[in-house]
């Protein structure tokens, strides 16, 4: 059994929209990591990881609009981040794709989506928090 996220205010970042993208993101990872856990089918499994990969995209499409809109200092490196992350991800569907889930990838897929969700909202809070702070929506 994967350990599934529970929000906590300490994640919060003080932006309501961002807050609850965060949110749903963790809810739709909670299914997927069920899914896993559970040995559910193939396909349960890549529309688990679609689900989440549109609740990312429109998050990352939110908070770039938002950068740029405060012209966000760091903005190309940030872009190269979500591009990076993306690709991985994708490579964890191909790979999902071309072959049975076993146990290993199943940790695997766990891992790397946990471990970059803590990630990024402990680099959202530490880096960003500053800069959200006295904005506007
Ligand atoms: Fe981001
Ligand atoms: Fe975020």
């Amino acid at each position: 059994m994967f350990k599934l996220f529970n929000w906590d205010e300490k994640m919060s970042i003080d932006k309501d929209v961002i807050d609850d993208q965060h949110k749903t993101m963790m809810m739709s990872a909670n299914l997927l990591f069920e899914s896993l856990s559970k040995g559910k089918s193939k396909d349960v499994i890549i529309g688990g990881i679609n689900c989440l990969r549109n609740y990312i995209l429109e998050h990352f499409d939110y908070e770039i609009a938002y950068m740029k809109k405060h012209n966000y200092p760091a903005l190309e490196e940030h872009l190269k981040s979500h591009e990076e992350f993306l690709n991985k991800y994708e490579e964890f569907l191909k790979r999902v794709k071309s072959k049975e889930v076993s146990g290993e990838l199943a940790v695997e897929i766990y891992s790397f989506i946990s471990n970059w969700f803590i990630s990024h909202i402990e680099n959202e809070n530490i880096r960003y928090h500053d800069f959200w702070k006295n904005k506007e929506a």
